[in-house]
């Protein structure tokens, strides 16, 4: 049958080509979109006098429409580093240390929902298939609805769902989640995360479990499943095997000279674990000292939403910590930590994953974490590196065959190093395959078809009957 236009709203756009590409939701989307085409609406990451309000830009690649919207520096500030970075981010991942809210953000967060949700209604018809990305437009589905719109509408949220406990410290957290009930299809990245917001619709909006993932509350009925999101495997596993990427691979193993190589990837942010990370490095050289003058430890950190004092605190933390490892460690001939803020293209990043010996995801909170799943991908499959993660990263529940660990402990982490750098390659190979096997299975494509196809079935503004 006919299939319905995709039309994706997200804060971030684009892009679709291999540029330097922070954040897991541009991955993801970008490689379902390049399949399947439609529309992607969205901020143009600009900041301008009419904000909002000011004449779309609509750029094409193949079948894909990007059209974006400015903000107002007052709007951009409110919106993105108030309520979406200084209140939610860090209350979705179990932050409530960092957490801050202000009614300000609140009200500007949502107005900007508004917004968004006023000028994609004219470009919208009732047969296309909407779906909604990410904790920056919670509001924006009932927002939508109320301009008319009738047709299909799902959600899908990149982060975690904190459990109730904590999400509850959030002024206004009923009102949030009445309002994405607007949606007919609520996507989450594990169980975990559907198990909390269900919670929280039975035990705080007095909601009950039906059949089929189903929940209904207050009569309205909405359907809650978990879609993990994946990338496109074969791509990146093409892109290590690239020209550009052969570069890389070959500049990083002649810097080791046969030292073997630690990477880590990650948008430098408290969420992935980065000063743990380190402890745990720290740790290695302390208790199996042997490594010392043997390994070499590049974290890849580009920055992240600089603006914000959690950020440059971070940054002036990690900093100082690996100043202090490097001048307590180093040697004439080797310097064991090296943290570079700089960006890589897709395909650049793919080489230095084949480079590494061991890769290190060790978030103390992660919705997926792609990067996983790039390394994964990227591995030469005779010769595979080891993943050691994060079990508070999504993507653990597929990824099994890593090295799991609780990245909180240090001489977990330090064990776990250990046993990667000394890991027999027949143990390797078997590791890589089995989740080589998952990358491969579950790929964005997939996650997108499935969402789709899940989205399709669903009935429209369902309600329970009268
Ligand atoms: C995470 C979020 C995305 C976000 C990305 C980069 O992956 O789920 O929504 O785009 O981080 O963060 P930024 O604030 O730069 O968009």
């Amino acid at each position: 049958h006919q299939k319905g236009r995709l039309v994706v709203v997200s804060n971030r756009v684009g892009p679709l080509t291999d540029e330097g590409k922070a954040g897991g939701l541009a991955v993801g989307l970008a490689d379902a979109l390049k399949r399947r085409g439609g529309l992607w609406f969205g901020w143009s990451g600009e900041t301008s006098e009419e904000g909002t309000f000011s004449e779309e830009k609509t750029e094409v690649f193949g079948g894909t429409a990007m059209t974006t919207i400015d903000m107002t520096e007052e709007e951009l500030e409110g919106f993105y580093h108030g309520y979406a970075n200084r209140s939610l981010w860090p209350l979705l991942h179990y932050r409530l240390d960092l957490v801050q809210f202000d009614r300000q953000s609140d009200r500007v967060y949502r107005s900007v929902n508004q917004r968004f949700a006023a000028r994609l209604a004219p470009l919208v018809t009732d047969d296309d298939l909407v779906w909604v990305h990410d904790y920056h437009f919670f509001y924006l589905g009932s927002d939508l609805r109320r301009c008319g719109y009738k047709g299909r509408l799902g959600f899908f949220l990149h982060i975690p769902f904190a459990s109730p406990e904590i999400f509850m410290a959030l002024p206004g957290a009923h009102d949030l989640v009445h309002s994405m009930l607007a949606y007919d299809l609520i996507g989450f990245q594990t169980r975990q995360d559907r198990r909390n917001f269900v919670n929280f619709c039975i035990h705080e909006l007095g909601g009950h479990k039906l059949p089929g993932d189903r929940i209904e509350v207050g009569g309205r009925i909405v359907q809650a499943s978990v879609f993990p999101i994946g990338i496109d495997a074969e791509g990146f596993a093409r892109f290590a095997v690239s020209p550009e990427a052969g570069e890389h691979e070959e500049m990083l193993r002649d810097l080791a000279r046969g030292r073997l190589q630690i990477v880590g990837v990650d948008r430098l942010d408290y969420s992935k674990g980065l000063v743990e990370r380190l402890l745990g490095f720290e740790r290695l050289l302390e208790d199996f000292p042997d490594n010392r003058g043997g390994v070499n430890f590049l974290q890849i950190a580009p920055l992240s939403r600089s603006e914000l004092d959690a950020y440059i605190d971070l940054r002036a933390e990690l900093e100082g910590l690996a100043g202090r490892l490097n001048g307590r460690f180093a040697t004439l001939d080797w310097t064991p930590i090296q943290i570079m803020t700089t960006g890589f293209t897709r395909r650049a990043l793919a080489g230095i994953y084949r480079a590494a010996r061991v890769c290190m995801v060790t978030p103390l909170r992660d919705g997926m974490n792609l990067v996983a799943k790039e390394f994964v991908a990227a591995q030469d499959p005779t010769d595979p590196g080891v993943l050691i993660l994060s079990r508070f990263a999504g993507a653990r529940a597929e990824l099994m065959d890593a090295l799991i660990v609780n990245p909180y402990a240090t001489d977990e982490v330090a064990r776990a190093l250990q046993r990667a750098l000394t890991m027999p390659l027949a143990e390797r190979q078997e590791r890589h395959q089995a989740m080589r096997e998952k990358v491969f299975h579950g790929t964005a494509a997939h996650w997108c078809e499935s969402f789709l196809t899940a989205l399709e079935s669903a009935e429209p503004e369902a309600r329970l009957p009268a």
